[in-house]
């Protein structure tokens, strides 16, 4: 392994730049050359590279985005896409990959890299934490971080005006942000898209509550919920709660993108970094670096992009006790 390309591809994630820095200089290190990729597998197609050392990756650990530029590429499904993309890597004698993306990433990765036969590495890198083998992925946390702010600030001027607050959060098809961004704000009620949505339910919940005293209410829901994200399911419990509620909506949209990475991204982004170079300097080809009870752990790709990581549905219930301590037979 003499020279080794990489890039950020999908949305982008707080930490990606840490994760960068990390491959980059452990690269350099073992005399590893190294290429930066721009905006992911468009950049691959059109020869964007720019070479990369310690210097050119100072001063960006603590910053979100991605220096290199990400991008969801639709020419890099098609053959020709593909193609054009080896002739550059080959062009600039580059002979190992490390992809810092989420399972889009992968699976794009793992059809070029059997095709022409390039090791590819990859590292999880998406705010979704929806990615399997690995317990959490890069931006994560930090989004959650900013979740949890912007909630306790709209639970502020809930509680002022004594309102009911939906407040929708990304994740794609995964509720991991909304369970625990809404468990860490005390949310009334959290929808996430594994678990069947109780309207009724949950606006039964509010009734009792308000009976109680409780003026004012917040619920947290993942973009991806089957009753639709939050405006919709606000109509819907509307219908249910008549006027005893003001009710507004919030929807955070993508400011949970950005932002400098927390502590935990950074040191997640630096060791999952440094682990993708170890992997391709011993001869690892088409696996995901991933963190699991602490340790780097490698995941197939086909085996990474095949399965899901399980939201812990236990929180769920735990969420709806500590919110109302409600229970039917007492
Ligand atoms: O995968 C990260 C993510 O932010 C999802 O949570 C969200 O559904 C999607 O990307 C939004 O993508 P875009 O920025 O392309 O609209």
């Amino acid at each position: 392994m003499k020279k080794i390309g990489i890039f950020t591809s999908g949305g982008d994630a707080p930490g990606m730049n840490a994760c960068l820095r990390a491959v980059v200089r452990s690269a350099q290190f073992h005399k590893i050359k190294v290429v930066g990729i721009k905006r992911g597998y468009e950049g691959m197609i059109d020869g964007d590279l720019i070479p990369l050392n310690d210097r050119s990756v100072s001063g960006i650990i603590h910053r979100g985005g991605t220096i290199l530029g990400s991008a969801r590429s639709k020419r890099f499904r098609t053959e020709e896409g593909m193609k054009q993309a080896y002739k550059n890597l080959k062009a600039k004698k580059i002979d190992g990959v490390v992809a810092i993306g989420g399972d889009g990433t992968f699976r794009g990765a793992t059809e070029f890299s059997n095709k022409f036969n390039i090791p590819f590495i990859g590292i999880p890198g998406t705010i979704d934490n929806d990615m399997y083998g690995t317990d959490y992925t890069i931006g994560y946390d930090t989004a959650l971080n900013t979740i949890v702010e912007a909630i306790d600030k709209i639970r502020d001027t809930a509680s002022a005006h004594d309102r009911l607050f939906f407040v929708e959060v990304m994740g794609r098809d995964a509720g991991f942000l909304a369970l625990l961004s809404g468990l860490a704000s005390g949310a009334e009620g959290i929808m996430v898209p594994e678990l069947q949505s109780d309207v009724k339910g949950l606006v039964k919940n509010l009734k009792k509550a308000q009976k109680k005293g409780k003026n004012s209410s917040i619920v947290v829901v993942a973009e991806g919920d089957d009753e639709g994200g939050a405006m919709e399911l606000a109509e819907k419990v509307k219908v249910g709660l008549g006027d005893s509620f003001e009710i507004k909506v919030s929807i955070l949209g993508h400011l949970q993108r950005g932002g400098n990475p927390s502590c935990f991204d950074r040191v997640l982004a630096s060791r999952l970094g440094f682990a993708a170079v170890e992997a391709l300097k011993s001869g690892k080809s088409n696996e995901m670096v991933g963190l699991v009870n602490q340790k780097v752990k490698h995941t197939p790709f086909n085996k990474a992009v095949k399965n899901t990581n399980k939201l812990n549905k236990e929180l769920v219930e735990m969420a709806q006790v500590l919110a109302f301590c409600d229970n039917e037979n007492n």
